[in-house]
């Protein structure tokens, strides 16, 4: 049996071990303040996970510390130790109860996964295209933005794709996390539960630019939600109609600014570098000199630009390879998008 006196000790130990390590588990700002329904059931998840392992952490530390002191070899002991055969029931203990406690983290867990897959009645469907570099966001009735802006306590659904290789949806505050992946449709659903301003996170490595993949992301009241979303609307029919009758401003500056706008959220900076635009980056061709390149091609600027764009392999430019810019800029794009977006890499002023 055990002493009375090693009992003490142990619980001590044990309590001395839980202390530090709830410790460690309190003070240290592990999780961002959640945003999301999702969000609070993961973090109830962790929490649940690890007040079980700070009770199993300290129990076997002060059996570890209590057996190391009162059973260390005193000098000159050279005799084996006293030949023991097990204890059944001790036996029977150390592996009931982790089984139960797995099985219960694994219910748990369960029970979580399958709410937080549970969009609600009336979801939000927001349709996501990822590409390398970039994240561009569907609403219903067709409605584009390179922002995501999310309505507070209602589900949203999200359908993603991706044009090229894997990428993966984070926004750290919101918990839910999932993989892009080409040639298929996934799913996930966030419920945010406060306004404010967040960062949509691309947290699979997809590429040079990999780590510039980011998407800004700002949840509204419903009612300012409706209300931005009627006026995105209006903003991307306006631009349709011809730029003079759009979104306000002169004609040849919205087209421009449609362009620029484009050329950011389409993610072009994240692998050319065009100086109207302030980006460098180097892993495709440069776009400043198109003029150059379409006399070389012997196609017209605007028409060189296009194809360039809907039809990445046409003209490779030399010591560049094929297959590597998205082939799905012709649907990705509105037609308006693109007619912007060629006019500002031709570097026109913009048509009235
Ligand atoms: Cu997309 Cu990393």
């Amino acid at each position: 049996m055990i002493r009375r006196g090693a009992m003490v000790k142990m619980v001590v130990i044990a309590a001395l071990a839980a202390l530090i390590a709830t410790l460690v588990a309190v003070l240290i700002d592990w999780l961002p303040e959640s945003a999301s329904e999702e969000m609070d059931r993961i973090t109830f998840v962790y929490w649940f996970a690890t007040i079980i392992c700070i009770g199993i952490f300290s129990l076997v530390a002060a059996v570890i510390v209590e057996a190391v002191w009162a059973f260390r070899v005193k000098p000159d002991d050279d005799t084996d130790g006293p030949p023991i055969h097990g204890h059944t029931g001790l036996e029977v203990a150390w592996t009931v109860v982790p089984a139960l406690l797995v099985i219960a983290i694994g219910v748990v867990s369960a029970v979580v996964l399958s709410k937080n897959a549970d969009a609600g009645s009336d979801p939000l469907r927001v349709r996501v295209f990822a590409q390398q570099f970039a994240w561009r966001f569907v609403y219903p009735g067709d409605v584009r933005s390179d922002e995501l802006v999310l309505p507070v306590d209602r589900g949203v659904e999200f359908e993603l794709e991706s044009a090229d290789v894997i990428h993966s949806l984070w926004i750290p505050e919101m918990g839910q996390k999932q993989d892009v992946v080409p040639g298929v449709t996934q799913e996930i659903v966030i419920t945010p539960t406060r306004t404010g301003r967040f960062t949509l996170i691309c947290t699979e490595l997809c590429g040079l630019g990999h780590s510039t993949m980011r998407a800004p992301v700002r949840v509204l009241e419903q009612a300012a939600f409706a209300q931005w979303l009627e006026q995105r609307g209006a903003e991307g029919e306006g631009g349709g109609a011809g730029a003079g009758s759009g979104g306000g401003g002169s004609g040849g500056g919205t087209t421009t600014a449609l362009g620029r706008e484009t050329f950011a959220s389409a993610g072009c900076g994240g692998c050319h570098a065009f100086e109207p635009a302030g980006s460098d980056a180097q892993i495709g061709p440069q776009l400043d000199d198109l003029a150059a390149a379409a006399e070389e091609a012997g196609v017209a600027l605007p028409q060189f630009v296009r194809q360039s764009i809907v039809d990445p392999d046409a003209v490779i430019t030399p010591d560049y390879q094929p297959g590597v810019m998205p082939k799905d800029f012709a649907e990705s794009l509105s037609p308006e998008e693109l007619d912007a977006l060629v006019a500002f890499l031709s570097g026109e002023e913009g048509t009235e």
